[in-house]
């Protein structure tokens, strides 16, 4: 994508590549059965600007912004807009040993700001102008923990692409020419196993993330195992890294002994994501799965469509769809085909779903 292109999605685009911020609020919604649910839901699309406008005013400094996306069953029951291309129901993985799991979700606030009263006051508001019409099932507040760690210990987001490249790795561009400037975004919610951890060794905590962990330095090459997280979350086409775009953050809830990571990732295709996903569950090559996993449990799995500014403006106005058959059981014509997590060496063939360059021919994981 060149420079100029990359801009002017970046300008369309919801805030999805904003600033790291120390706050954020993370709701998960379903939205409940009827026509006036799927209309309050329809006009908020329209009145979110507003709303952000209203409420970050109070200080500008703080950099609040919000990131409304879509499921896939939910865009059929809103809209009568052509769905994104790679809009599908979150595909689950089963390893061995821990298993990606599918949880509902048909909208999802990704809230953040430099201040917690910014993103508490604008998820107050959004809740309340839906009121009946959604059921908040899940409502995370994440917190920036010392250095940007997580709270396993190590930091978080280091390898996150900046600039143009996040643009690149996380905006449709125009192999969907009508949901440019969208993005796509799976959430997933980690509760570790903190005492587990926290017996093991720093070194092996070291192989098993595959960084230092005081130093935040990458291990090199002789040193770190196949199974690190970076090794499996490392995915290449054609011999060039392919990126996502990555906002992490801890929570948790002393009292009940919770500590967490709440994952959300950002990416032009979920293909990639969901590679990543095959790799740490099911691992790469089977069985050679992220170790992470042995001490962080996903208790939640979503994939949603974020639309840009101007797609969502059209969202609010659009007639209602004609109702269609639930998504992911039926691919429709030009959605692509499910991935291959069953092919043997558990590649999804990024190459041709991302629209780059499908003539380039086979992806490597
Ligand atoms: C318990 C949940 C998770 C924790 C605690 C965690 C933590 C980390 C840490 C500490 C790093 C190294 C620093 C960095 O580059 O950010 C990292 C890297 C990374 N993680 Fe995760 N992560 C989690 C889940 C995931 C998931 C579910 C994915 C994707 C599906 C993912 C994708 C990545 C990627 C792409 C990198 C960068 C790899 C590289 O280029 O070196 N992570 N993660």
């Amino acid at each position: 994508m060149t420079e100029g292109a990359a801009e002017k999605l970046a300008a369309i685009a919801q805030p999805v590549i904003a600033p790291l911020t120390r706050d954020a609020i993370f709701l998960v919604a379903t939205v409940n059965p009827g026509t006036a649910s799927a209309a309050a839901v329809r006009s908020l699309c329209g009145d979110l600007a507003s709303l952000l406008r209203a409420v970050g005013f109070r200080d500008i400094e703080g950099q609040l912004s919000c990131v409304l996306g879509f499921g896939s069953e939910a865009w059929d029951r809103l809209f009568s807009q052509p769905r994104p291309a790679e809009l599908h129901p979150f595909r689950e993985v089963r390893g061995d040993r821990h298993q990606a799991a599918r949880t509902p979700g048909d909208i999802l606030f990704h809230i953040r700001a430099r201040r917690m009263d910014l993103c508490f006051e604008l998820a107050t508001q959004l809740v309340s102008q839906l009121g009946d019409a959604v059921t908040v099932i899940d409502e995370v507040h994440g917190f920036r923990y010392f250095d940007d760690r997580d709270l396993i210990g190590f930091v978080d987001g280091t390898e996150n692409p900046t600039g143009q490249d996040a643009i690149d790795a996380a905006i449709v561009g125009d192999e969907d020419p009508s949901c440019a400037g969208g993005s796509y975004v799976i959430v997933q919610k980690y509760l570790h196993d903190l005492p587990g951890w926290n017996a093991l060794s720093t070194e092996a905590q070291e192989r098993i993330v595959g960084r230092r962990k005081l130093s935040d330095i990458e291990l090199d090459d002789a040193a770190k195992p196949s199974f690190a997280h970076n090794a499996l979350t490392t995915i290449e086409v054609d011999g060039q890294e392919v990126k996502i775009l990555r906002d992490n953050m801890p929570f948790g809830d002393v009292s009940k002994g919770e500590f967490g990571t709440y994952f959300i990732g950002y990416a032009r295709s979920p293909a990639v994501i969901e590679q990543m996903l095959v790799n740490m569950f099911a691992g790469r090559p089977a069985g050679n799965y992220d170790r992470l996993l042995d001490f962080s449990r996903a208790v939640t799995g979503s994939l949603f469509f974020t639309p840009s500014l101007p797609l969502l403006e059209s969202l609010a106005a659009g007639p209602p769809a004609v109702l269609s058959p639930p998504a992911g059981t039926q691919p429709s014509a030009g959605q692509p085909s499910p991935p291959s997590v069953r092919s043997r060496d558990g590649s999804l063939d990024i190459g041709s779903l991302r629209g780059r360059s499908a003539s380039k021919g086979s992806s490597q994981a």
